[in-house]
């Protein structure tokens, strides 16, 4: 068994920063491995202009610490008061790199998200023939449909139209938890991605809600059955130029995950390449890690991949800190519930 791995230095297709005590806190977590990051725009209020990704850009620059080399790639919060020729506009002049879509009331801050696709129809357009890449959140939030079926449904009523009325939009359906939606991106060309977390890739459902509530194990889109981890596990070491990282590490503090109205999220930037190679070994699939890591996202988005590598070496179980501290208060860093023997070297 090699004991190991030298890979293009990875980059993470959707990441949460936050703003402000956090940001400063989180930032460091993914720049000490990732070269760049999706991020994405749901602060309060979100970063709906072009001119507010370029001052959001500016604040993750300016916290982060000196040595580290990382790039924020930007996105727009998409609205149904998006400006075409603003989204235009930011996307020449390179601050933007995607615009995320959210079903309003899904997630985390998607109050401003939409609720009447057409009224999006003319931005998307726009981005289709500009070759802007649409992130999208993939569920629906129908309160009808059960919270384990809204990924499925979305793919059927909201993602398959879109992509159908709009030909040539690239699009990445971000965080697949199902295999519907693997299938799914499975059946699409060269101008559809997914995502997959590495919590995704570890949980299922019963680790949420199994001998007691675990709120850190609480995310959207929520794990799901085992079934469908598998298939994740399965697509996301297969190869398939498709699926790409986006760890979706997502910051709360402690006092609002164990909240008797806890936060969705999983903070993973920490450990999520120890996590990866945990899951690609198990699958003797660590000859792919790199493809699913550091070639698929950035061939995507049609950028060059990173230039420089890192080195992941296995041994002794590595302790990581069960939480990161921050001037608002812990965070609590991704438990995968079993040992971790590959690190990042120095
Ligand atoms: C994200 C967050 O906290 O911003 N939460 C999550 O559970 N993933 C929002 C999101 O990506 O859905
Ligand atoms: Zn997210």
């Amino acid at each position: 068994m090699a004991e190991t791995l030298t890979i293009r230095r990875p980059d993470d297709w959707h990441l949460h920063l936050r703003d402000g005590a956090v940001l400063k806190a989180v930032l460091p977590e993914t720049a000490r491995h990732f070269a760049r990051a999706i991020i994405m725009p749901n602060l309060v209020p979100p970063v709906v202009t072009g001119a507010q990704a370029a001052a959001y850009r500016q604040r993750i620059l300016g916290a982060l610490p000196m040595g580290l080399d990382f790039e924020p790639l930007m996105t727009l919060y998409l609205t149904e008061d998006t400006d075409p020729k603003d989204v235009k506009a930011a996307a020449e002049v390179g601050i933007v790199t995607a615009v995320k879509l959210y079903p309003a009331g899904a997630t985390t801050n998607s109050a401003s998200g939409v609720r009447d696709f057409d009224k999006v129809r003319s931005v998307l357009e726009t981005m289709a023939q500009i070759g802007l890449p649409l992130c999208v959140h993939g569920e629906v939030t129908d309160p009808e449909v059960d919270i384990f079926d809204r990924e499925a449904a979305f793919i059927d009523r909201i993602l398959d139209p879109i992509r159908r009325a709009t030909p040539g939009l690239r699009v990445v359906m971000e965080h697949i938890t199902t295999h519907d939606g693997i299938d799914y991106v499975k059946s699409q060309g060269d101008d559809m991605g997914g995502t997959i977390t590495a919590h995704h890739l570890v949980i299922n459902r019963n680790h949420i809600l199994v001998g007691g509530i675990k709120p850190h194990y609480y995310c959207l889109p929520v794990a799901k059955r085992e079934e469908h981890r598998q298939a994740l596990v399965a697509a996301a070491t297969s190869g398939d130029a498709h699926f790409f990282l986006g760890t979706d590490s997502a910051p709360h503090v402690d006092a609002l995950k164990e909240h008797p109205c806890g936060c969705a999220g999983c903070f993973t930037a920490t450990n999520t390449l120890s996590v990866l190679a945990e899951v690609f070994e198990r699958q003797d699939a660590l000859d792919r890690l790199e493809a699913f890591t550091s070639l698929h996202g950035p061939a995507f988005y049609g950028l060059p991949p990173n230039a420089d590598t890192i080195t992941l070496a296995r041994g002794t179980p590595v302790a990581y800190p069960a939480k990161i501290d921050t001037d608002d208060g812990p965070v609590t860093i991704f438990d995968p519930g079993f040992p971790l023997h590959w690190r990042v070297t120095p």
